[in-house]
């Protein structure tokens, strides 16, 4: 089959599209021919090798790029149930989805209901559940006020449609161009760099009762402090920096439940993954460098034809 793959540590130089054998799915593992597949940062940074810890097991290159996807059934691996070959699914893979068929983990792969688009539901296991569990884990009542880094990519604007949702008001930090789309999503824009944090007080004199990173380093140093009560500070971007402010790293649910309620908040029209650009599985290499920029809006799919 043909997948988009990395043959080592590096930059852009160790990426190619390669013919390799087509996977056979182990137990807990679904095999998948591809429609969609979503694009995110930690495909680029697993490239580079950067998110490896002395823990991680060794790897056997080539590997294939992709952690999310949504297709068809191929095959079923030993042991699992409640999917069948023709099936509609999208979930989450250890590695594949740039490819023309992927291995996805079967306990976090849910069935694709009518009206749920294979495109946007590629972007649901990555993007939308760490939107989702961060909103969660920071458990505002209605009527409170999330600050919300980053908020004009894949994650953040997924967060803050489903912290808009369940009526908690949104203050998004963004480039100047990314205004009236944040505003677009139910949220208050402020620019971030020098003076963001004043910025963020005028714009909610309120004050903030919880923030959703997803930038890290200085971007969340320099909010941190108009948080008293750090249980309410959730990073999905830094987890050192995020530990070091005493607040805590995304936990992620990494289940099937996550994603049936995503799918039903896309259909009822509460969410909009906004898939700002898609590509073909030869554009590839496109697809990721837009990414590694870091100024997607909304998310990237590649859109694999068979
Ligand atoms: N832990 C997990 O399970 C998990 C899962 C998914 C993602 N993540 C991580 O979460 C982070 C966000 O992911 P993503 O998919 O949303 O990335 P993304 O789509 O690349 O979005 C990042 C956004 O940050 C904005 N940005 C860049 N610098 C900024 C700054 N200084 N202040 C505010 N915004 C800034 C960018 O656009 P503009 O500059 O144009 O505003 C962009 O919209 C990444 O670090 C990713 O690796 C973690």
């Amino acid at each position: 089959m043909k997948a988009y793959v990395y043959t080592g540590h590096g930059g852009p130089e160790v990426e190619a599209l390669a013919d390799v054998p087509r996977p056979e799915p182990g137990p807990g593992q679904l095999l998948v021919a591809v429609d969609a597949a979503g694009v995110n940062p930690a495909d680029w940074k697993r490239r580079t090798g950067t998110m490896r810890t002395p823990d991680s097991p060794a790897e056997d290159f080539p590997l294939l790029f992709g952690r999310e996807a949504a297709g068809l059934v191929a095959a079923v691996g030993p042991g699992v149930g409640g999917f069948a070959v023709g099936d509609a699914v999208f979930g989450s893979s250890d590695g594949g989805g740039f490819s023309e068929f992927a291995l996805l983990v079967a306990d976090i792969t849910a069935h694709r209901p009518p009206g749920l688009s294979a495109t946007d539901a590629s972007t649901l296991p990555v993007a939308g559940a760490t939107a989702y569990d961060g909103i969660r884990q920071l458990a505002l009542p209605p009527g409170a006020t999330v600050l919300i880094t980053g908020v004009g990519g894949g994650v953040g604007v997924a967060a803050a449609q489903i912290a808009r949702h369940q009526g908690v008001t949104v203050i998004g930090t963004a480039s100047a161009g990314k205004k009236a789309f944040v505003e677009s999503l139910g949220g208050i824009h402020v620019e971030y760099g020098p003076g963001v944090a004043d910025r963020i007080r005028a714009a909610a004199p309120q004050g903030i009762d919880g923030i959703y990173d997803q930038v890290g380093g200085q971007a969340l140093e320099e909010v941190a402090p108009l948080l008293a009560d750090r249980s309410k500070l959730v990073s999905a971007g830094d987890r050192a920096i995020v530990a070091r402010l005493g607040g805590a790293f995304v936990a992620r649910a990494r289940d099937q439940a996550t994603l049936d309620t995503l799918a039903q908040l896309v259909i009822s029209g509460a969410l909009n993954p906004y898939v700002s650009h898609m590509f073909t599985l030869d554009q590839a290499a496109e697809a990721l460098r837009l990414v590694e920029e870091g100024h997607v809006r909304g998310k990237v799919v590649i859109e694999v034809t068979r």
